[in-house]
């Protein structure tokens, strides 16, 4: 959803909309008594009367309270919203109470029609703090809010014939400019939060692009149609890009990847999209990886109708790096990244691959298939082994790849595993900051007798009893001695009901997380 979301330099009281959300902290309304600064203005202006509110609400600030009321004509906004973003020591945690806060504001718009939206929230101590990797936290926090607006949204209505239409056209975020011009450079500051506005609504719109790729049924978005979109993006970025159909996927080898498709009447495709820096002297690459089962049936290991129902989203992995790639010109990195995906079906036929089928992947370990349903280790084995060719300095893969992960971790917190602990913690600092939870799982070398098989170097099932970490186990054969991270991100990529700015269905899990790792990675090697 394309919001226009800008910063302005205004006062609250006087700065004119059909709705000003004010966000504030735990504490901004005690006995009666308004602290915060911003409340405390309107207050003023609106004689007493959100002090009043307030009290008779029992309104004090705490993360999801809200009172709203019209202003009649008292000050310049037509509503006044007012949301408690809670007290967090912790400053990802914070920013993501701004985010939700955010997404909220707009979905009070949506019913009440307004047109524009302006959002303030109390600016944070740390915001003249300079940080490490040259970003402030004012500017974070500002990047924060135009994700949250542009996040809350979102719909996904295309086949509905009544929609929720969203008049909502415009967000202001209200700066203040003694905070600005304090720091010094009043131009550059105001540049820097302009950007960071931006940012913020260009990673929302994003991540919107994966939850569409995600919620699109799987007769919509097969393995030419994902490649298609791959192309749309990089067209539009400028990123280059390989589409390879399947006579040049057998030319590779990759026989994992192409017994899994081989059940399918849609070819296979394998893409390739590319981001490579302008500057001469540029490092080693990074490498993106997909899961990108447009639709996982099971196979002849048929799952049961209940299981099928949301396999359409099992290939929110490349929805995630398709994504993710497109902000890289945006964040435009002193090293390349490349984003990769092996796109096909898995489905039951008479050419489909069968339980106790060989197969010999391009990196030539051989597989005994004893199960048709876990699939995605096949596929990505290959796509892994491809990338890893590129010799990138780190191999992040993104895949719905286990339900032993909902089990082990519930519907909101991804798995992270890893062969580095350097890159697990760029990856585990990168997720926090953005605000997507995960959790570092173990890769036990012990637990590898579980996959080996009397007639092949691995078999692609290791029992129910760690399921995760099997999985995990298997991809790691694929990557050799790369840093590597995995993120099974089977829970958080799809959700049953609306979560804070995530909506119910598609999420675009994992684009936030890489944008920022990217950023991260960009800023410690500039
Ligand atoms: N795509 C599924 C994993 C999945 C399950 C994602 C539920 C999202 C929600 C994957 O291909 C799969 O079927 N995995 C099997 C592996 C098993 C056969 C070893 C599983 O998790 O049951
Ligand atoms: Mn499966
Ligand atoms: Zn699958």
């Amino acid at each position: 959803m394309a919001l226009d979301t800008q910063v302005v330099f205004a006062k609250p009281v006087s700065h004119a909309c059909d709705l000003l959300a004010v966000l504030v902290g735990e504490g901004a309304v005690t006995a009666g008594k308004i602290s915060d600064a911003h409340l405390n203005d309107l207050d003023r202006a609106l004689g007493g009367l959100l002090g009043t509110v307030a009290v008779q609400e029992e309104f004090t600030g705490k993360e999801g309270q809200q009172l709203s009321l019209h202003t009649h004509g008292k000050v310049a906004a037509q509503r006044v919203l007012v949301l408690g973003i809670g007290k967090h020591g912790d400053p990802d945690r914070a920013r993501d109470a701004l985010r939700t806060a955010a997404s909220r504001a707009v979905k009070v718009a949506r019913p009440a029609g307004a047109r524009t939206l302006a959002l303030v929230w109390p600016h944070a101590e740390a915001a003249r703090l300079q940080k490490a990797d040259g970003s402030d936290e004012l500017e974070r926090e500002v990047q924060a809010l135009a994700e949250g607006a542009s996040l809350g949204a979102y719909s996904f209505d295309k086949y509905k014939r009544e929609k929720k239409s969203l008049k909502l056209a415009r967000v202001h975020i209200l700066a203040r400019d003694e905070r600005t011009a304090r720091r010094g450079g009043e131009a550059k500051a105001r540049a820097g939060l302009s950007g960071a506005a931006r940012l913020g609504a260009r990673i929302a719109d994003a991540t919107c692009l994966a939850r569409d790729l995600v919620n699109e049924p799987a007769g919509r978005v097969t393995p030419g149609g994902l490649a298609a979109t791959a192309r749309d993006v990089a067209r539009d970025t400028g990123l280059a890009i390989q589409v390879l159909g399947p006579a040049q996927i057998r030319k590779l080898k990759m026989n994992l990847f192409l017994g899994v498709s081989q059940g399918s009447a849609e070819e296979p495709r394998l893409v390739r999209l590319s981001y490579v820096p302008r500057a001469k002297s540029v490092g080693k690459p990074v490498a993106l990886v997909g899961k990108a089962i447009t639709f996982d049936s099971g196979g002849l290991s048929l799952k049961t109708a209940q299981g099928m129902e949301d396999m359409k989203t099992d290939m929110a992995g490349a929805a995630a790096v398709i994504a993710a790639m497109s902000l890289v010109p945006e964040i435009a990195p002193p090293f390349p990244v490349h984003g990769y995906f092996g796109a096909c079906e898995n489905l039951p036929s008479g050419t489909a691959y069968k339980p106790g089928d060989v197969l010999v992947g391009r990196n030539g370990v051989s597989v005994e298939v004893l199960n048709t349903d876990a699939e995605g280790r096949l596929v990505l084995g290959d796509v892994l082994a491809w990338a890893a060719e590129d010799e990138p300095a780190a191999i992040v893969d993104l895949a719905t790849l286990t339900g032993a992960i909902l089990v082990a971790l519930g519907p909101w917190t991804a798995g992270l595993f890893s062969n580095d602990d350097a890159l697990a913690g760029e990856v585990q600092a990168a997720a926090k900051a953005a605000g997507e939870p995960v959790w570092r799982m173990p890769l036990p070398a012990e637990m590898e007798e579980l996959i080996k098989s009397p007639i092949a170097d691995l078999k692609n099932t290791g029992g129910r009893h760690g399921g995760s970490i099997n999985a995990a186990l298997f991809l790691q054969h694929f990557v050799g001695k790369r840093p590597w991270a995995h993120l099974d991100i089977a829970g958080p990529s799809s959700l049953d009901k609306e979560k804070g700015y995530n909506p119910r269905g598609g999420t675009g899990a994992g684009v936030r997380l890489i944008a920022e790792w990217l950023r991260q990675r960009a800023a410690q090697r500039d």
